[in-house]
């Protein structure tokens, strides 16, 4: 069977991109909260003035808790373990625990500067309105990734250090995708991403998040992978 599902090859890292099959229910059921968890983009939070284009910075990151919401996070688990066995995962020994969510709204002509996720280990983005236009999430293709091969650090910022005449992908530094309505990103948390101005200026909405692997109970005998959260004690 064909996947329903495209893989792009930012070498070496591989970036998601399926399609949420119940998107016009689950728009609804997203936008039917509005008033709880969107916001006005242009009103800042920010000293410098600079819009605040997501929910995450103003505390509005726990979409995953509300019941209303249970179907879709359903299915984006499903997604997950659908992106991690197609990386070779044994998922099987894995929890998939979502640990924030949040509404991100960017119109007028607004772009997103590129950032990193921090303290998860994957993310998402799903693209609940695009109003039939949007700017692209733009990934950076991985310089750090070559770290630990020291002759390739650094290879691909100037033409005349690329020591590497083809990769798998032919990957450019800068990799567009195109964020069609309905459709899911699941990425690596520390993939620097941002968004591209789109200049029709209409509304967008996404609804992204980051997701954390813990080890499922009782695995107690492994050096690595994190454990659950289950056996933590807070002090
Ligand atoms: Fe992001």
């Amino acid at each position: 069977m064909q996947p329903n599902f495209v893989i792009h090859q930012l070498f070496p890292i591989l970036v998601y991109q399926g399609k949420i099959e119940n998107h016009a229910a689950y728009k609804q059921i997203f936008m039917g909260k509005f008033d709880q968890y969107g916001f006005d983009p242009n009103i800042s939070l920010k000293s410098n003035g600079s819009q605040t284009l997501t929910g995450e910075y103003r505390g509005l990151c726990l979409l995953h808790k509300d019941p209303t919401f249970a179907p879709f996070f359903a299915d984006l688990t499903f997604k997950i373990r659908e992106y991690l066995s197609y990386l070779g995962v044994d998922d099987s020994q894995f929890d998939i625990n979502i640990i924030k969510s949040w509404f991100t709204i960017i119109e007028n002509d607004s772009a997103m500067q590129f950032h990193i996720h921090c303290s998860s280990d994957m993310s998402f983005v799903y693209y609940l309105d695009t109003s039939g236009t949007s700017g692209n999430i733009v990934f950076e293709r991985p310089k750090e990734s070559y770290k630990f091969l020291d002759f390739f650090h650094d290879m691909f910022s100037r033409a005349d250090r690329n020591f590497i005449k083809n990769t798998s992908d032919q990957t450019p530094p800068y990799y567009d995708c195109i964020p069609n309505e309905g459709s899911l990103l699941l990425f690596h948390s520390n993939l620097y991403h941002g968004v591209r101005a789109d200049p029709t200026g209409k509304r967008r909405i996404s609804i992204a998040g980051d997701i954390k692997l813990t080890l499922k109970q009782p695995i107690l005998n492994r050096e690595s992978g994190l454990m659950s959260p289950e056996n933590w004690q807070k002090f």
